[in-house]
């Protein structure tokens, strides 16, 4: 799966011959689930059609601050295109265009919105050989590096003046390869490896029967894959569970007791910078387990419970360099007991979720959380869906591992 996927691309278009490559450039963001919108300059028209790339881009293409021919006369707000865009990408970036984005000059939507944009900037210069060479041209592309926007150089070849030489834009396939690796690169967790264990446990009664609890498994899996998104390697120990994962970072390691569960993670610490301990481990478990199916009586039923091995407890025990990151789902005096917890535990940081917030906890779509670190500095989240609280989880420990 690309990185590219489900990102927003702002595509700016420039008025050189080498805007007719750009059909091909927005088709093979769309193949890779990429949402691309395009600005164009207004001479950026003259080499291809708005039509071609709205069809392509399934968008609406920008070209001015507002549409003369439309009646309401509607804004096209370089503000809100910049905000929208995870990546914006100028191809083809002519030398004049370069030169004004180097000095701020903003006279037109497109360097309007590059002027606004806050997402990482790539520009894949297109030009005649002797202008690429030019010391003006230089300056800017040095200027505009300075300022860290990303080149993607030009290469050699035929340029259109039919001279030989350097100044031909990059090949479609190779932009969209040259800002996967890029991105890829920046990834805030990349190189960084990740337990997660998640999901409930089942501990055995007899062969048919064990003891559970309505844990989903739905925060590990988000929090699993939004940490492979940003880059890690993930080790996601799940308890029984309907969750699906498919990343190519995410090995699944699937176990349904509390013992297996600690023997999983115990085997898996040692290698991993982080762990986040998500499951709903079940704290007792049948003394004895039956052999055989146990049969209905007339009489009570008892069965023995003993304590199962507390793998958060254990795994802060052995901490050397891990991040190790708990839950705690509570019912009252919810701060008090977590931060009881994240002492007693030696973790670094604790997810706090009250069972007294409604829509937060087992089995919903959505989480209310608080973040408590090691040094007690508390910070709380508004109501959100999982998915959200998982983005939410992950930043907040970036932010902590990099402080
Ligand atoms: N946990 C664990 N192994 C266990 C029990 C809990 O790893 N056998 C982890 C959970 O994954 C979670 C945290 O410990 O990260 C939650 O602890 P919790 O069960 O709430 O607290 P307990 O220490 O069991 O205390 P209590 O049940 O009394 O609240």
């Amino acid at each position: 799966m690309s990185v590219l996927r489900g990102k927003k691309i702002l595509l700016g278009i420039t008025a050189g011959i080498a805007a007719y490559k750009t059909a091909s450039l927005v088709r093979l963001f769309i193949k890779l689930g990429a949402e691309v919108k395009v600005i164009m300059t207004p001479a950026s028209k003259d080499f291809i059609t708005p039509l071609t790339l709205s069809t392509l881009s399934k968008n609406p293409v920008y070209s001015t601050f507002y549409d003369k021919e439309d009646e309401n006369e509607l804004w096209n707000n370089h503000v809100d295109l910049g905000l929208w865009a995870d990546y914006m990408l100028i191809a083809p970036a002519t030398a004049n265009t370069l030169s004004k984005m180097a000095n701020g000059t903003c006279n037109n939507l497109l360097l309007a919105t590059y002027l606004s944009a806050k997402c990482p900037v790539y520009f894949a210069p297109a030009m005649d050989l002797d202008m690429y060479k030019h010391s003006s041209t230089k300056e800017s592309l040095d200027k505009l590096q300075s300022f860290r926007n990303v080149m993607i150089p030009a290469t050699s070849g035929e340029l259109a003046s039919g001279l030989v030489g350097e100044g031909r834009m990059a090949e479609p396939q190779d932009i969209v390869s040259f800002i996967e690796k890029d991105v890829l690169s920046k990834l805030p967790l990349k190189g960084k490896k990740i337990l997660i264990t998640a999901g409930p446990t089942y501990e055995a009664i007899d062969p048919v029967r064990f003891i559970g609890n309505y844990s989903s498994g739905k925060m590990g899996f988000a929090i699993a894959k939004t940490a492979a998104n940003l880059g890690a390697e993930v080790f996601l120990i799940s308890g029984p569970s309907h969750q699906q994962i498919q990343h190519s970072l995410v090995k699944r390691i699937d176990v349904v007791s509390a013992d297996e569960m600690y023997e999983a993670a115990h085997q898996y610490y040692n290698e991993v910078d982080i762990a986040i301990l998500s499951a709903a481990v079940a704290d007792y478990k049948p003394k004895n387990i039956a052999s055989q199916k146990i049969k209905k009586k007339d009489v009570a039923l008892e069965i023995k419970l003993s304590p199962t091995k507390d793998i958060l407890a254990s795994l802060g025990k052995i901490k050397q360099h891990q991040f190790l990151v708990g839950f705690a789902l509570e019912t009252n005096n919810e701060l008090e007991n977590a931060k009881k917890k994240l002492k007693k535990k030696n973790l670094d940081a604790i997810v706090l979720n009250s069972l007294q917030d409604k829509g937060a906890g087992f089995a919903t779509d959505t989480n209310k959380i608080t973040i408590i670190d090691k040094n007690l500095n508390q910070k709380s989240f508004k109501l959100k869906s999982k998915v959200a609280v998982a983005k939410d989880i992950i930043n907040e420990i970036v932010n902590k591992i990099n402080a």
